[in-house]
């Protein structure tokens, strides 16, 4: 069921998992009956393995918007960029609109806009959930992205995308051959105070536990599991029922956006 069509994501997302695409492939079983994705930001392993039959999800309004719009309204989204400048006025003028305000469409092409010309592709808001990443003055930032538009939006169907929190995952019924590829917002690195704020609500330790008492829940349910964070011991703590295997990857660790070589787990079940 798997078309391996290895398309490219069209958003830079933080926690982006383009290094460890390889490691995560290998280990996927080649029989999944449907493919779940809690967590999807940039959704590079959903689009790198192109399932047909499957459900995403993620707790992020634009992102789920976007998403959707993609699905179902390439064509517009591609037209609206193509209206979008590069310049520093413009994109806070843009910037400061209000999300729930907006036309949909038009919002999702300002999701993909912001992500393109905003500093490093940072996906963060404040407390009271506005996009608050500053201009990033990149010469020729590759804003309307048509092919990868068009071809992602082939392999998306609206109705196959959610807004939900991780935790309704299980009241799903699942069948045997189903696969979940967890990709939460990483516990930061060991001497790192501050996790990256990609919703408005923080994700926390509490909800790391949460999860983690999920994925093991699941995992006694023969459920076939995959899921990534950062090489901590709080980490190797929560699932060390689990095997778990060491990664190294190169990612933003810091909030000063230092570039440091990091080590990422990868925890399995069922497989
Ligand atoms: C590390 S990113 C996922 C990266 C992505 N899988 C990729 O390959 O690019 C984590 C995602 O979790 C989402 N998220 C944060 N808290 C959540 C929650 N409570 N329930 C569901 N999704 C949540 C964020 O919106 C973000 O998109």
């Amino acid at each position: 069921m798997l078309n391996g069509t290895s398309v490219k994501p069209f958003l830079k997302w933080a926690g982006g998992k383009a290094q460890l695409l390889h490691e995560l492939a290998k280990l996927c079983p080649n029989n999944i009956r449907k493919y779940y994705e809690p967590f999807l930001g940039g959704g590079a392993l959903f689009f790198f393995l192109g399932p047909k039959n499957y459900l995403l999800s993620d707790n992020n309004p634009e992102l789920i918007n976007l998403y959707k719009c993609v699905a179902d309204h390439p064509k517009e989204i591609v037209h609206n960029l193509e209206t979008m400048k590069n310049e520093e006025s413009y994109f806070y003028n843009i910037r400061n609109k209000s999300f729930f305000e907006l036309d949909k469409i038009y919002a999702a092409a300002r999701t993909i806009y912001l992500n393109r010309t905003c500093f490093n592709g940072l996906y963060r808001v404040n407390k009271k959930g506005h996009f608050n990443v500053p201009y990033g003055k990149y010469k020729n930032p590759n804003i309307i992205q048509k092919e990868k538009i068009l071809i992602a939006s082939k392999l998306l169907s609206s109705h196959k995308i959610k807004l939900m929190d991780f935790r309704e995952i299980e009241k799903i019924k699942f069948s045997k051959d189903d696969f979940i590829f967890f990709d939460p917002p990483y516990v930061p690195a060991e001497g790192y105070a501050d996790f990256k704020r990609y919703t408005r609500k923080q994700f926390t330790y509490d909800d790391h536990l949460e999860l983690a008492e999920i994925f093991t829940k699941l995992a006694t349910n023969k459920l076939r599991l995959i899921l990534t964070n950062s090489d901590t011991h709080f980490v190797r703590s929560l699932y060390k029922r689990h095997k778990i295997i060491t990664v190294q990857s190169k990612r933003l660790i810091n909030i000063k956006s230092d570039k440091r070589i990091s080590r990422d787990v990868i925890i399995y079940a069922n497989i």
